[in-house]
């Protein structure tokens, strides 16, 4: 089956992909984006977020069929270039990133809180963040990030 989908603002047209597969290997195996992880594999952990028509969506759980005709943006295309995003930024000054492998899903999921509420409470950040495991930091770092991009006053 070909699979054309727009990624990252860009046209992408895939051959031969089994209809089985999922969104996030087209993506990683396909696209050459490993910025989506693949820690679980069943929508438990978070690790492959990306925007599907501009929502969160586990990649790991949508088939590539599905995402024809359809807009995705992974954790990539959330920089502008080689600058990051300021969300990405505040998980860098913040000490939010240890193994990393959380951390694409987290800043998906923290961009589009505050695409929705530019000052979030902590249980807003909180709930916003539930479907992100991360085994490493404790989740306080992250909390901070998420409070230091809301300062930055973050335009999505
Ligand atoms: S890899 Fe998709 S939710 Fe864990
Ligand atoms: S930084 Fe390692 S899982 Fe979150």
């Amino acid at each position: 089956m070909r699979v054309t989908t727009t990624v990252n603002g860009t046209e992408q047209s895939v051959d031969d992909v089994w209809p089985g597969e999922s969104l996030l290997f087209l993506l990683r195996e396909r696209l050459g984006l490993p910025g989506s992880k693949n820690a679980c594999e069943q929508g438990e952990c978070g690790s492959c977020t990306v925007y599907l028509d501009g929502e969160p969506v586990c990649s790991c759980l949508v088939a590539a069929g599905q995402a024809i005709g359809r807009d995705v943006v992974t954790v990539e295309g959330l920089a502008g270039g080689q600058a990051l995003h300021p969300v990405q930024e505040a998980f860098v000054e913040a000490g939010a990133v240890q193994c990393g492998f959380c951390t694409p899903g987290l800043v998906v999921a923290a961009h589009d809180l505050l695409a929705r509420v530019p000052s979030p409470s902590d249980l807003e950040i909180r709930e916003a963040l539930a479907g992100n495991l991360c085994r490493c930091t404790g989740y306080e770092k992250i909390l901070d990030a998420v409070r230091l991009a809301a300062t930055k006053q973050v335009q999505p």
